[in-house]
């Protein structure tokens, strides 16, 4: 199996590890599967991403895409940020294996239970978000 250089310095060394003081929205997801855990942070101001940060349990794609994944969303408005798929974070890491990819799916849904938080929390809706659901094991 084989990491890209980005996937690798994120692993290395990520961005934004850590709980976010302030946070108004905070998702926590899972992988039955693999057992990950990822949970964002996100600080939202007047409909914008001031901050964001998160704590992984997980393998290194796993911590390299939630690096990657609050990287993209800082600075961005609520409607970008829905815009952000695995497939982008996934690109902005200049790949992963594809037996990582559920690792950047976990990232996407992190950053979106977050966001569902904030709705819930904040009464702002936000268009195309959905409730996030439970994750059942998958049988192999
Ligand atoms: Fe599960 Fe990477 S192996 S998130």
């Amino acid at each position: 199996m084989e990491y890209s250089e980005k996937v690798m310095e994120h692993f290395m060394n990520p961005r934004n590890v850590g709980e976010l003081e302030g946070a108004n929205g905070v998702g926590t997801v899972g992988n039955a599967q693999c057992g990950d855990i990822m949970r964002v942070f996100l600080k939202i101001e007047n409909g914008v991403v001031a901050d964001a940060s998160f704590k992984t349990f997980g393998c290194g794609a796993a911590v390299a895409t939630s690096s990657m994944a609050t990287e993209l969303v800082k600075g961005k408005t609520i409607a970008e940020v829905m815009e952000i798929t695995n497939k982008a974070v996934t690109d902005a890491l200049d790949g992963l294996p594809a037996v990582k990819k559920h690792c950047s799916v976990l990232a996407e849904e992190a950053v979106r239970s977050a966001l569902w938080d904030y709705s819930q929390k904040s009464g702002v809706a936000i268009d195309g978000l959905e409730e996030p659901k439970e994750h059942a094991p998958h049988a192999h």
